[in-house]
């Protein structure tokens, strides 16, 4: 079963998480992953995903214009129907990520897809909204995003 981590990422770190994320949902038996730029998308292998992660760069206190541009114009995948989760990186706790991830949240729903972060209801560690990684992670604090990985994983796996 393929899930797909589609992100944004001028300068790396939001495609690095995207790589930690993919290591947790690799946990999970027979999920196979990708990871993708939006200016990079192998359509074949997202229109076969039945799980789709979104990460996003914080601009100003939400997503990027240009990832806002892609969820708006892009139209080669029809999302309905799949999970749909999101990351966002930061450069500072107060710097707006969870702005940015409800913001791709909306296209999302808009899109038909069933969105999932896991919540607080998996216990620790809680991820409220989607996973947020500020100035990103070292090989020692890996366990949240891979763990956000495997939540979703999981859930493919279970509803699909
Ligand atoms: C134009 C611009 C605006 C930014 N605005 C914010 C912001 O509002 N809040 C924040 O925490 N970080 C902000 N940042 C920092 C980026 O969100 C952060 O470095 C991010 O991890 C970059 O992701 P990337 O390496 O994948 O491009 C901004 C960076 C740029 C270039």
């Amino acid at each position: 079963m393929k899930v797909s981590i589609v992100y944004h990422s001028k300068s790396g770190k939001t495609k690095h998480i995207g790589e930690i994320i993919k290591l947790g949902l690799e946990e999970v038996d027979g999920i196979e992953v990708k990871c993708m730029d939006i200016e990079n998308i192998d359509v074949e292998f997202l229109k076969e995903s039945k799980g789709v992660i979104f990460g996003t760069p914080t601009y100003l206190a939400n997503t990027t214009w240009k990832m806002k541009k892609w969820l708006e114009e892009f139209r080669d995948v029809n999302f309905g129907g799949k999970l749909g989760a999101v990351y966002a990186t930061a450069d500072y706790v107060w710097g707006g990520a969870d702005t940015a991830i409800l913001t791709v949240i909306n296209h999302l729903m808009v899109k038909g897809m069933l969105v999932y972060s896991g919540g607080a209801s998996l216990g620790k560690p809680y991820i409220h909204l989607g996973y947020v990684s500020v100035n990103g992670v070292n090989d020692e604090d890996t366990e949240v995003p891979t763990t956000f990985g495997k939540r979703i994983g999981e859930k493919v796996k279970e509803l699909f």
